[in-house]
């Protein structure tokens, strides 16, 4: 995957803008709020997903403007690619200048990885954010999961709205049967893409991990399941009373985990706050392993303050990893880019980004 050409106008804090990166790496610096992270933010949005940021369509148009228009011309698949977003309420794409049903459409034309300094919830927080990661990665390379998500989450909230009322009315049990068999259909092919998925993220991420760590740390990454193995309809029938109880439901895949342990204990609990920050890491890469091996294509990596928070060791190991790659790389000090052999460096001033000098 390159990137020949960005260009917007409207979006965040950038002024309208042309840009044509380098193949290889690609630096930008600035001081703090100058419009580093939207510049990546919006080379994200081309992936199809929502902002990394969590950000709200409305917000990624600059203030005062009625819309934000972004286009990238890229190759992807050894074709060359336009593609286009406009966000007004929502975000609309295009490709060669034609609607397309929705932004995620765009999912499996462009792909990239991102990571920031957020990413660190991965192995801080709650297990949501685990099932977020694989969901959107899994996403990346199968455009028709994120209808089975949708179709086994609506069962999810009609599952629950029948429980919420069954304290009250015994009888209409029943009414759990047709959300259970859809929860049990949709869940299980969950499980299927999300442990056929790990398989894969687990060929590489031990060793990713290993080498972030100068070859000292062992990383293993499993999957928890809420309900043992297929047996996710007797499961959800089991778990009637209780959930009842709880006017939630207990088991599925909307319940599981990722457990991520160093050397055999839970990062989450006892990884220091570097050893958090390079399995977040090891993660992404793994991804992008993935990503690389199942569609042939070498995702673009967005990698947002990155090297400022690892030590010289790491940083070297990342920038190996990631040689071949196109990369876009924010950082707020210079002399961090001084050990970078090659590519163009840019300086971000006040949304405006200034031309780069080769290096
Ligand atoms: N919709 C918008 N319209 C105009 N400005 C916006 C909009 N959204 C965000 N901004 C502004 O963009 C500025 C730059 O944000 P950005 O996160 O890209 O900075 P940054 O260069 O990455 O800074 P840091 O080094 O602190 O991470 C912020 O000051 C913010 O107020
Ligand atoms: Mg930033």
């Amino acid at each position: 995957m390159r990137i020949h050409t960005f260009s917007c106008r409207g979006f965040r804090n950038l002024q309208p803008l042309e840009f044509s990166p380098d193949a290889g790496m690609n630096v930008i610096c600035g001081e703090n709020a100058q419009g580093k992270t939207n510049l990546l933010e919006g080379l994200w949005l081309f992936t199809g997903a929502k902002s990394f940021r969590g950000a709200k369509d409305g917000e990624l148009i600059r203030f005062g403007e009625p819309k934000a228009e972004l286009e990238l011309t890229f190759t992807g698949e050894e074709v060359e690619k336009t593609a286009g977003l406009t966000v007004e309420e929502r975000r609309v794409a295009f490709l060669h200048g034609k609607k397309l049903p929705s932004p995620a459409s765009l999912a499996g034309q462009f792909c990239a990885i991102v990571f920031s300094p957020a990413d660190l919830s991965l192995v801080r927080d709650g297990p949501a954010v685990r099932r977020r990661f694989l969901d959107l990665a899994i996403s990346q390379i199968y455009p028709n999961y994120p209808a089975i998500l949708r179709a086994y989450l609506r069962a999810l909230g009609q599952r629950n709205s029948v429980l919420r009322d069954l304290k009250y009315h015994p009888e209409i049990e029943a009414l759990l049967d047709p959300f259970e068999d859809e929860l049990a259909a949709q869940g299980i092919k969950i499980l299927r893409y999300r442990t056929r998925y790990l398989e894969r993220l687990r060929e590489t991420l031990p060793k990713i991990y290993h080498g972030l760590s100068g070859q000292r740390e062992t990383l293993t990454a499993e999957y928890l399941c809420s309900a043992e193995g297929e047996n996710l309809r007797a499961a959800l029938v089991a778990s009637r009373r209780q959930d009842c109880h709880l006017a939630a439901t207990s088991v599925g895949p909307h319940r599981d985990d990722l457990a991520l342990q160093i050397d055999g204990m839970p990062a989450r609990n006892y990884g220091s706050q570097g050893q958090k920050r390079s399995v977040a890491l090891a993660l992404k890469l793994a991804e992008a392993d993935v990503l690389r091996r199942m569609t042939g294509e070498t995702p673009v990596a967005l990698l947002d303050d990155v090297m400022s928070e690892l030590d010289p060791g790491r940083q070297d190991y990342v920038l190996n990893h990631i040689r071949d790659w196109q990369v876009f790389l924010t950082c707020c000090d210079p002399s961090n880019v001084v050990r970078l052999a090659q590519g163009a460096v840019y300086e971000m001033r006040g949304g405006a980004l200034l031309p780069g000098q080769k290096r």
